[in-house]
């Protein structure tokens, strides 16, 4: 039974692959599951579902080859404006501690030239990942139906949805599906070598999210469409990073032209579930977060 290392652990994605992962190991279906985490006391839900904490941090290495010591396979989960360093870190750290595959979480249309600086970063992790030499599987996650959760305040208070991606359509993707898919790359070496981009369902636009909201919700909910940097203005006044705030201008603008217009199969192809529609997400987690706020 191999061996897993999540990094990432408390966030969206990696705590959901990494309580499926402990699951499965409870039911006698796969190995031990690490969790790399900042901050044990956040993670204490994943101790408490039989995930083994190792604390430390992709600033600090030793830590980093601790935790991966023993590994077969890395979910490798980095964030934020150094997400680039920290896979960096996190590549050499598997490669020196003899981790034979990795599982990357990467941005959607990864690419050096890239419209957005977290497109651009990961565009750099892949090409170290595949120059490395591990065995790997690469997921461009979509757009997360989780961002809408954002606008909780103003769909309770005022019934409206403020987004700066105008009239574009977005493959918009929940993260359920891309923990799903991430287990699937994990347990399975059907994908190695493979880079894959993973959407929800369908485009749509937020006239048509706010519109299956409403629908959930059983009330009007409307879109107001601002530019795209007030969109980043807005995020950075309710203390978002600059940096976070800079990146979300810059997909918001690029989603107005339509360049994350399209859908695939990879969800189900992976996963073999359809992805989740954005009237799944809004049933079952934007309007029990409006409702319960
Ligand atoms: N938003 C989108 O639409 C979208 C689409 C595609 C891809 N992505 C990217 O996909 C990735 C995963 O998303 P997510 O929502 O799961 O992320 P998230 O919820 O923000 O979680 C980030 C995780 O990284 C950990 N982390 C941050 N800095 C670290 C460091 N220096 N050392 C160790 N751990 C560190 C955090 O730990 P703490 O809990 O200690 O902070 C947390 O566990 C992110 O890079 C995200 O930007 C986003």
């Amino acid at each position: 039974m191999k061996n897993v290392v999540v990094t990432g652990a408390t966030g969206n994605i990696g705590s959901r692959v990494a309580l499926t992962l402990a699951a499965r190991q409870a039911a006698g279906q796969g190995g031990g599951v690490i969790g790399f985490v900042r901050d044990p006391l956040k993670a204490a839900p994943l101790a408490a579902a039989g995930v083994t904490l190792r604390q430390g941090a992709f600033e600090d290495d030793a830590s980093l080859r601790a935790a991966f010591e023993g590994a077969d396979t890395v979910v490798l989960i980095t964030a934020g404006s150094t997400l680039a360093e920290q896979a960096r870190a996190g590549i050499e750290a598997a490669r020196a501690a003899g981790v034979r595959k990795i599982v990357r979480v990467s941005s959607l249309k990864a690419s050096v030239d890239g419209p957005t600086d977290a497109t651009r970063q990961d565009g750099r992790v892949e090409a170290w990942i595949r120059e490395r030499g591990l065995a790997h599987v690469i997921l461009r996650g979509h757009c997360f139906m989780q961002n809408i959760l954002k606008n909780v305040g103003s769909i309770r208070d005022e019934g409206k949805i403020y987004f700066g991606t105008g009239d574009g359509k977005i493959g918009m993707i929940d993260v359920r599906d891309i923990a799903d898919a991430a287990v699937a790359a994990v347990e399975s070496e059907a994908w190695d070598g493979q880079t894959l981009e993973l959407t929800g369902p369908e485009a749509i636009d937020f006239h048509a999210v706010a519109a299956a909201v409403g629908r959930e919700l059983g009330r009007d909910v409307t879109f107001v469409p601002v530019p795209p940097v007030a969109a980043g203005d807005t995020a950075r006044r309710f203390g978002v990073d600059a940096w976070t705030a800079t990146v979300l201008t810059e997909y918001c603008a690029a989603y107005a032209a339509g360049w994350g217009d399209f859908t695939t199969g990879e969800v189900e192809r992976l996963s073999g579930h359809a992805p989740r529609s954005i009237a799944d997400f809004a049933r079952e987690v934007l309007v029990p977060a409006v409702r319960g706020g």
